[in-house]
Order: C-alpha cells, then structure tokens, then sequence
C-alpha cells in the first residue's frame, strides 16, 4: 500500500488550488507540447503516447479512483515521467480548471453515450460543452473524438460543425494512434468505429 501511494504522488497531478485556473507551468514545467485525454480510463491509449513522445507532456482525467491508480501505477512501472492523472470530473476541469489556451490537442476517446434521450444531457460533447474544450485547446489546436455510438456520433457532429470556432480536419490512417481498451473491446465486437478531428480556428 505504501508503494502504491508513492505510484500516486509521482503521477497524480493534484492542482494547488481546486478552485483557482491551474497554471501551465504548474502541468508542464517545461515548453514542450501538452495533450489532454478526457476520460482516460486505465490509461492505454495514454501510456502509447507518451511512451512514443517523450517530448510532449499528457495529462489523462478521470474520475475512478481505481483507474486513476491503475493508471499511475503503470507509468511508474514504465518511467514515464511525462504523464499525469487528474482524478477529477472532467467538465468541471474543463470549464474552470485546466490553464485556457494552453493544450495542442485534446483527446476525447468513447466517452459514455448515454442512449437515453433523458440522459443525453450528460454526454461530454454537446452544443453547451464544446466551448470549455475550446477554451483549453491553444489557437491551431486540435479536438480528436472517437465512438461506437452512431446516433452520439451523429450528434456531437452537428455540434462541432455548427461551432464558429472549430474548423472540420481529416483524419489520416498515418497517424499515430494507439488503440484504447474501448477501441479493442468494440472492435472485437465488430462495430463500426466513428472518428472526428477538428482544429480551433479562433
Ligand atoms: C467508456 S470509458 C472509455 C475509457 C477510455 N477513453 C477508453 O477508450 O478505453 C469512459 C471513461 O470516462 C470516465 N468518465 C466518464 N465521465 C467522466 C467525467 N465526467 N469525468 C471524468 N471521467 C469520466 C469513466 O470513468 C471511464 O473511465
């Protein structure tokens, strides 16, 4: 157990303040570019990244304590020492939290769909939502979002086409683009998985 929390104080990001704008230098000490995966889970797709960027500085949020540490534990076992956890709910952190315009890219990878039309206002992509993502991502920086969900799918698109301030880019197959546990689990599965990539223009 007391291993386990030295693994949390070395990759748990805890802000100063839970209540003041973090300041960049406070995430990334360094100017190098910084990645945000919103809602990490156990932290796959997070540990291929920074793993095959030791340049840039990401920063995974989630809010289970048990993926949190799941995730802190493996980066410690790897050494990646440009990699972070923020236990936290991520809208809160989007909105008021995370320093504004300091992200190159923004991460949203199967989010929860929440089918239910009553429940559809809790889907972390919607017309109210999207300026918070905005307000972190840096001008020129990028907004990735991944589902199976076709009708969410179909959705979150109307949305990001209509906001004034992103601007549609394609995806290319030559990115690096680790798979997440979610990605194998619904391909495996044999569903159809839907991708997006858009650019802050404003
Ligand atoms: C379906 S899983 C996808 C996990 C990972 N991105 C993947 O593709 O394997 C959604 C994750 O987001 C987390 N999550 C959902 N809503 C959240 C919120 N509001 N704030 C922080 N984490 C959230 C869940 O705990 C879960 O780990």
């Amino acid at each position: 157990m007391a291993g386990e929390q030295r693994d949390f104080e070395t990759h748990q990001f805890i802000p100063q303040d839970y209540f003041a704008e973090v300041k960049r230098e406070e995430l990334c000490p360094h100017d190098r570019p910084l990645e945000l995966d919103v809602g990490c889970g156990d932290g796959r797709f997070l540990m291929e990244m920074a793993a095959k960027f030791p340049d840039r500085q990401f920063l995974g949020t989630e809010r289970l304590l048990g993926r949190v540490r799941k995730v802190c534990r493996k980066a410690k076992r790897r050494d990646l020492s440009n990699l972070k956890v923020l236990r936290l709910e991520s809208g809160y952190a989007l909105e008021w939290l995370l320093p504004a315009e300091s992200f190159d890219r923004v991460h949203l990878l199967f989010p929860d769909p929440w089918p239910k039309k009553k429940h559809h206002g809790r889907r972390m992509v919607q017309k109210s939502s999207l300026p918070h993502f905005a307000r972190v991502l840096k001008p020129g920086g990028e907004f990735l979002f991944k589902t199976d969900h076709p009708a969410y799918f179909e959705a979150a698109m109307e949305c990001l086409t209509e906001a004034t301030f992103f601007k549609s880019l394609t995806w290319e197959d030559e990115m690096f683009y680790p798979q997440t546990d979610f990605e194998e689990l619904w391909l495996g599965q044999g569903k159809p998985i839907h991708r997006a990539h858009f650019k802050k223009i404003s």
